[in-house]
């Protein structure tokens, strides 16, 4: 399986896909500032996707799913490595999400749970932490690398 950067012609498969997954698809039209990533089997079958925001220093992760007949042979974990360079090659030092459903699998990945009012302003802001997801979600992040603040 492989990774590339979805295109406009992804984003059908990708919204029938979170629509089947019952994730949100409502701040989603093909315009929106996210980046989507998607994972192909050979024939370019597709089989799942994830997103990212940008904003600033921090980056949203959402829209993780793969294809449910495709799940459990590591096209999940694949999708995260391939949204986590993306996000360092945009200079992203840390990641953030909101999971009903799989804080099991992110903290597999390396992600830790967090308090939701810890997060960034930025990150707060975004639709998803404002007003989609619901507050019982489990806030989750991740640090890419350490900030370059001023050595002391
Ligand atoms: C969550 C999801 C994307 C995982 O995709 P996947 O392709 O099945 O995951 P992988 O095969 O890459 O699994 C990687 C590891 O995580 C584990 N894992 C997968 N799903 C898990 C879950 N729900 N809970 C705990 N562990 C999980 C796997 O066992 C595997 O462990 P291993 O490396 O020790 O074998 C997939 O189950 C899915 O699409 N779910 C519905 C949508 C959803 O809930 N998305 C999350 C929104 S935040």
């Amino acid at each position: 399986m492989k990774t590339r950067t979805a295109r406009a012609e992804d984003y059908s498969l990708i919204q029938a896909l979170l629509i089947a997954s019952e994730l949100p698809v409502e701040d989603l039209p093909e315009n929106a500032p996210i980046r989507f990533l998607i994972v192909e089997y050979p024939g370019a079958q597709f089989g799942g996707c994830i997103g990212l925001e940008v904003h600033g220093r921090d980056g949203l992760v959402r829209s993780l799913a793969v294809q449910s007949n495709l799940r459990a042979y590591g096209a999940g974990k694949t999708l995260v490595d391939a949204v986590q360079r993306l996000a360092a090659t945009e200079g992203i030092e840390r990641l953030w999400l909101l999971t009903t459903t799989a804080s099991a699998f992110f903290l597999q990945a390396g992600y830790e749970i967090a308090d939701r009012a810890t997060a960034p302003e930025l990150i707060r802001r975004s639709l998803q932490f404002a007003s989609i997801c619901p507050a019982s979600a489990i806030c989750m992040t991740r640090t890419l690398r350490p900030p370059s603040g001023d050595a002391a």
